[in-house]
């Protein structure tokens, strides 16, 4: 078979020493061009000399080897199995809270915070980690027993007596899966509680098979049963308190809720962008029996996370617009899971309304919502092993959004080391403010230049006011995400991000200044129709007369939705295009962007030529294209 390679590997005869030559010339056997066929193969694939090393630290057959820690323990897992609202979180927490030490592994920071919260009100010092923030409860900062994390960031080092896995069927996302596979086979804990769907179970059990540990499955039931009702709403002139109308897109909420405003109502707003004080202070006005808010108007966000009095749970459509891998806006009609997910907010165990009713708003969605939610939910084995790309039960996770950011700053000269950190940044890679403050946080970096308080006031113009109209709402949560980015990027690089504790102040100020905002967000919708330009329509939906239009392919892992405002862009091979294409970018900041990157390059070329025959400096030339 080499000598087929030889075909293809043939060597220009100038390149070709008088020996091989020879070879070639003299009717020599053809084996005798083996040990320069290789060498010359050596030369143009020097990777051939360190295959068995490569082939060594790219074998990913057994994970749970890779967490010698935790296999020196034996450990009890125990799965507490259940729909939303069955207490299974209540359950696994009272264990921890009775345990010498503990950690709890949430999907979200308001979840973290919330554990956070009960555990210290329960008298259980407890510390709270999430990727932008550390907080020990000891004044002195040394750390407490027991911690509330956000997944991602728990310790596969440190021994505790429990651990808590919150949320366990995330394992089968495909972006942020590979933390909950990391917690399950990695954490120290003698007992590890897991939480989640009933479609798990089986799925963990095998997992531990492979550790040796044994599965004990506790069972829940609803704690406040909800029914599916035989009408449509129809008309939000048929609202009730206690009515939550779920939406998939944010446009859609704006429409409503200013309808509802029309109607003499007030609502509350609650959507996956706002940071976590304004999404709290939403609910607290909608579950406060005093308050006359008693209409909410969510996303999917609700699904997780949120204690909420509701009585009724309204689908205003069961189609989720999503962004495919080729960049296009796709409808998919919502999962079983998702759809459970939602509705098992209906009915609440610790208010008034003790039992749930779930709805549509239109007629002919309803008998395709009494369809998803009668089928099984899809157990999880099988979309790992349509995926499997390792070994049995494992795939490796979608790694888009680092490859994303590593094509935005791939012009930026870093070391391997910080250029790794920055892709790993969990950033809302739709938000193009966030895009851009991602690429001035790392030219900074990249110049050796501390990122200071003052400087990031002068990026986000600092300080901001409460916003006028929709548009400047939206700019202030990705403002709030960009200081995020900043908190998370300055645990990292300390001396590099020094001033964290003065941006975390500006950051809560501003969760309040959004807070104002949402308070009044149908007047700002109303602003800002009133600004549009004739014949447009800035808050135009997808809304329909007829029932949501049933997409039949599910994509999997797509990013989620979100309405980009920007259609009709050529498909273009360069990023940028790329970016407007996919609703990332809008044309205006493209433009601004590339006329900041023509005038940094010139800038850089400019001081390549002036260092030149530096090394360093050429490799950072060849870099840039
Ligand atoms: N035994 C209980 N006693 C008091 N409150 C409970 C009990 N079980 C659950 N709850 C409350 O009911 C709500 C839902 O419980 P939770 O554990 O969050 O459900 P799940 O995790 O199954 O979605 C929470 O507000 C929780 O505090
Ligand atoms: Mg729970």
């Amino acid at each position: 078979c080499w000598t087929n390679s030889l075909l293809n590997l043939i060597p220009t005869p100038h390149s070709l020493s008088t020996d091989e030559c020879f070879c070639l010339c003299s009717s020599g056997h053809i084996d005798d061009l083996y040990p320069y066929f290789m060498r010359h193969a050596k030369q143009i694939f020097p990777m051939l000399d360190c295959m068995e090393d490569l082939r060594k630290i790219s074998d990913l057959r057994v994970p749970a080897n890779w967490y010698p820690e935790a296999r020196a323990i034996q450990r009890k897992v125990i799965f507490h199995a259940g729909p939303t609202n069955s207490g299974k979180t209540h359950h696994a927490i009272q264990r921890y809270l009775a345990a010498k030490s503990g950690v709890y592994c949430g999907p979200l920071k308001l979840l973290a915070h919330e554990i956070f919260e009960k555990s210290n009100n329960a008298g259980v010092p407890c510390d709270l980690v999430t990727g932008e923030e550390r907080t020990f409860v000891d004044e002195e900062g040394r750390q407490a027993e027991h911690v509330a994390c956000t997944i991602e960031m728990c310790s596969v080092t440190t021994p505790y007596e429990v651990a808590v896995i919150d949320e366990i069927q995330m394992i089968r996302d495909i972006s942020r899966g590979w933390a909950w596979t990391r917690a399950l086979l990695g954490l120290c804990a003698e007992e590890i509680h897991v939480c989640g769907e009933p479609a798990a179970i089986n799925f963990v059990t095998e997992l531990m098979y492979t550790t040796g540990e044994e599965v004990e499955v506790r069972n829940y039931k609803r704690l406040t049963p909800f029914s599916i009702l035989d009408h449509a709403v129809e008309s939000l002139d048929n609202l009730r308190p206690g009515d939550c109308i779920v939406c998939f897109s944010k446009n859609d909420i704006y429409s409503i809720s200013r309808q509802i405003e029309i109607r003499g109502l007030e609502c509350a707003v609650i959507y996956g962008s706002l940071p976590p004080g304004t999404k709290l202070s939403q609910a607290k006005k909608f579950n406060d029996p005093e308050d006359p808010c008693k209409i909410l108007v969510a996303t999917d966000a609700i699904g997780m996370g949120l204690n909420l009095s509701i009585k009724r749970i309204i689908f205003n459509s069961l189609v989720k617009p999503n962004i495919n891998e080729k960049g296009e806006k796709e409808l998919d009609t919502i999962s079983t899971s998702q759809a459970l997910q939602i509705a098992g907010r209906a009915g609440r165990f610790s208010s008034i309304f003790k039992e749930g009713e779930v709805t549509t708003m239109h007629r002919d969605d309803l008998p395709i919502l009494k369809e998803i939610l009668s089928r099984n939910v899809d157990a999880i084995e099988d979309i790992f092993v349509s995926l499997s790309q390792v070994d049995g039960m494992y795939f490796v996770c979608n790694i888009d959004d680092f490859k994303f950011l590593a094509d935005m700053i791939q012009h930026i000269p870093l070391n391997l080391r910080s250029r790794y950190v920055f892709c790993t940044a969990p950033i809302n890679k739709k938000q193009p403010f966030v895009c851009t403050s991602f690429l001035k946080f790392a030219r900074q970096f990249s110049r050796d230049e501390p990122l200071t308080f003052d400087w990031v006031c002068r990026h986000v113009s600092w300080p901001l006011v409460p916003p006028k109209n929709i548009k400047d709402l939206v700019h202030l949560e990705a403002v709030h995400d960009v200081l995020d980015l900043y908190l998370w990027l300055s645990y990292r690089f300390m001396d590099m991000f020094p001033d964290a504790n003065h941006v975390r102040e500006i950051q809560k100020e501003l969760d309040s200044i959004i807070q104002v905002g949402v308070r009044n967000i149908t007047r700002l919708i109303r602003a800002t129709e009133t600004n549009a330009p004739p014949g447009t329509n800035p808050l135009s939906n997808q809304r329909r007369l007829g029932p949501s239009p049933v997409s039949p392919r599910r994509v999997r892992g797509a990013p989620k939705a979100q309405d980009s405002g920007v259609e009709g862009w050529q498909l273009d091979k360069s990023l940028g295009s790329r970016l407007v294409q996919e609703g990332l970018l809008t044309p205006d900041l493209l433009r601004q962007l590339q006329k900041e990157w023509s005038k940094v390059h010139r800038q850089e070329e400019e001081g390549v030529k002036l260092v030149a025959g530096n090394n360093k400096t050429k490799g950072n030339k060849k870099k840039k294209k």
